[in-house]
């Protein structure tokens, strides 16, 4: 085995804030895309982990239970709880999505904080922070508003601007104000644990510009890592002043009223998660194989984010991971841009965007992943649209691939008996051969657009060998032949049905349910994702299964009423402000273990393991 097929492939996607269902935005980039590389690679024979969680601390939760008048944990234990549900249905296929309120995660991440601290990373300052006195209360990161100093956004928070990306400090926020009453605070020293990006950029410069980077990067990604460095890095409080998060591990009093900041946590997850998944599968010390790899097992790390977390993955992250020292680094950040509605991001606390679950109660998962992978934000923002989403379902997926599916399936399953019919070499000319050696081809091409994390263009090709195969039948006519001359006709539909058993492979990282029915139809048992990535022959005289179709026509007469319904929606109601509220210990918690939501509790008890 070559180098390169020995490599071992870690899939980390963004963790989602506990705070809402998510809307198509949120999962055009972390959620689908991920799905589909991970599904390529295994198909590949990769050894491939996928692995995220809820990120379920900081002020975005905290802010929004507030808002609710609910504990914190109650919220989490919603949304969580949807999120796994929702990406079940998606079929999204992780190997472990776990959240930030396990004792694994808390035990990695204090372990990384201290040691952090005993290698001189981490130190101790006193800095101004604002405090409300009217709600006798500091105000960390989204409890203050203000004008980005930047860009001049005017909603910008204590820590981050949205609109341009930037990290920002409060005291930088211009017309600054407490989310909660609207007044001005004033600024009042606090003393926090800070992360000393300044030391650490010598490695960081290292690291992203010594290692050619520039070569895969997408370019905004490469261009704004970049410009953070150039402008200089300087230290980054990583404690904050609130309840809920995981505890600060130093034995100071003062430190009871604080916990890590939410972003210091949420990236040790990909590492924490890991660790996690490997004691759940019973081999302990295995996330090492992807966080600590042998020289001749190489890892290739790649995080599927949204843009607005480029500097988390690409600055934070790897610093952290440079200061522990001897942990595997990102490989490549595919950041993906935004679906906007109406022009605008998309937020869920803004109406007017499609929410998962309701897209889920009434359409299928397959065309919502065909339209966001085929009109996915890669490069730019687009924008989300109902009725594309129809198009696409009715134009690509049901005239053009179902159709094909339907015109071979059907009949030869009538004509022969429902098998496979047997072609006769004699019949085969250079049309047959010319769709055969591109469909061979086609697996090279794809393979190598979805490793280069290239979907869209990935998803274009596989597309278009199904048009070629409707021209193939356009020009064979085999349902005029069947009466002249059946083996002629059994040619025909044989070689079509060899696109189609390649499709049933091709489509399955894309369109994982419709390639299954696919792979049942043309009489193979098992599961496609078990299948290898490339061509096999059908052996003619293989029982079909019956033939259904795989899509479904979308009547867009019913366009309107979902617009409609999309602007009235209740924003929040998953919050239950008047039920019990549930604390920590005595939620059940679930994960997504091995592709099937389960509760902790028939998991065993979360192990822990220590961090070597
Ligand atoms: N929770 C963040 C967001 O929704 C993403 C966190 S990604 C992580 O923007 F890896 F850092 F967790
Ligand atoms: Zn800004």
């Amino acid at each position: 085995m070559s180098e390169k097929e020995k490599e071992r492939i870690l899939v980390c996607v963004a963790w989602p804030y506990t705070v809402g269902p998510r809307h198509l935005g949120h999962i055009a980039g972390a959620g689908i895309q991920p799905d589909i590389f991970v599904r390529y690679q295994r198909m590949r024979g990769k050894e491939t982990i996928m692995v995220s969680g809820s990120d379920t601390h900081g002020t975005p939760t905290t802010v929004k239970a507030d808002a609710a008048g609910v504990h914190p944990a109650k919220l989490v234990n919603r949304v969580h709880t949807l999120f796994c549900e929702n990406y079940q249905q998606m079929g999204f296929s992780y190997d472990l999505y776990t959240d930030t309120e396990t004792p694994n995660h808390y035990q990695t991440t204090q372990t990384i904080f201290l040691k952090l601290m005993a290698q001189g990373y981490i130190y101790k300052d006193t800095a101004d922070a604002p405090y409300c006195e009217t709600d006798r209360r500091f105000l960390p990161d989204r409890y203050v508003e203000g004008t980005c100093p930047i860009c001049g956004y005017k909603e910008a928070r204590g820590d981050q601007c949205d609109n341009c990306g930037n990290l920002l400090d409060p005291i930088q926020l211009l017309d600054i104000r407490c989310k909660l009453c609207g007044n001005p605070p004033i600024f009042k020293p606090s003393v926090h644990y800070y992360l000393d990006l300044a030391k650490l950029q010598p490695m960081l410069e290292q690291w992203v510009i010594g290692e050619g980077h520039e070569q895969y990067w997408r370019t905004n990604v490469y261009n704004f890592t970049l410009g953070s460095l150039r402008e200089g890095m300087h230290g980054r409080a990583i404690t904050r002043d609130l309840d809920w998060g995981v505890p600060v591990p130093v034995a100071d009093p003062e430190f009871d009223s604080k916990r890590i900041y939410v972003w210091f946590d949420a990236v040790i997850g990909y590492l924490s998660a890991t660790i996690e998944w490997a004691a759940l599968q019973g081999t302990p010390e295995r996330w090492k194989d992807w966080w600590q790899p042998q020289p001749d097992a190489p890892v290739r790390a790649v995080y599927f984010i949204g843009k607005d977390n480029i500097t988390f993955h690409t600055i934070i992250w790897p610093a952290i991971l440079l200061g522990y020292g001897d942990l595997e680094l990102p490989y490549d950040v595919p950041a993906t841009q935004y679906l906007t509605a109406s022009g605008q991001k998309m937020s869920a606390s803004k109406g007017g965007v499609p929410l998962l679950p309701d897209v889920l109660e009434r359409y299928d998962p397959d065309p919502i992943r065909y339209y966001l992978c085929a009109a996915a934000p890669d490069t730019r923002d687009s924008e989300w649209s109902w009725t594309e989403f129809f198009r696409r379902n009715n134009d690509e997926l049901v005239a053009t691939y179902g159709n094909l599916v339907n015109r071979v399936l059907n009949p030869t399953y009538k004509n022969f008996e429902g098998k496979v019919p047997e072609p006769l070499q004699e019949y085969i000319g250079d049309d047959d051969r010319q769709l055969l050696a591109d469909t061979r081809a086609a697996f090279d091409t794809v393979g190598d657009l979805i490793d280069r994390v290239k979907l869209k263009e990935a998803l274009r090709e596989v597309m278009s060998m199904a048009t070629k195969a409707n021209v193939y039948l356009d020009k064979q006519e085999p349902w005029k032949t069947v009466k002249l001359d059946k083996a002629k006709a059994a040619t025909a539909y044989y070689v079509a049905m060899q696109v189609l058993a390649a499709l049933r492979i091709m489509t399955a990282p894309f369109l994982p349910f419709s390639a299954q029915k696919l792979h049942e139809m043309l009489g193979y048992n098992g599961e496609v994702s078990a299948e290898n990535w490339e061509m096999r022959d059908l052996p003619p005289g293989q029982p079909l299964g019956q033939p259904a179709p795989l899509f479904k026509k979308y009547d867009e007469k019913t366009l309107p009423e979902l617009i409609e319904a999309e602007e009235q929606r209740s924003l929040e109601p998953w919050v239950d402000p008047d039920g019990p509220i549930e604390t920590q210990s005595d939620r059940p918690r679930i994960v997504i273990y091995n592709q099937q939501v389960r509760q902790r509790a028939e998991l065993g008890d979360e192990r822990t393991v220590t961090l070597g």
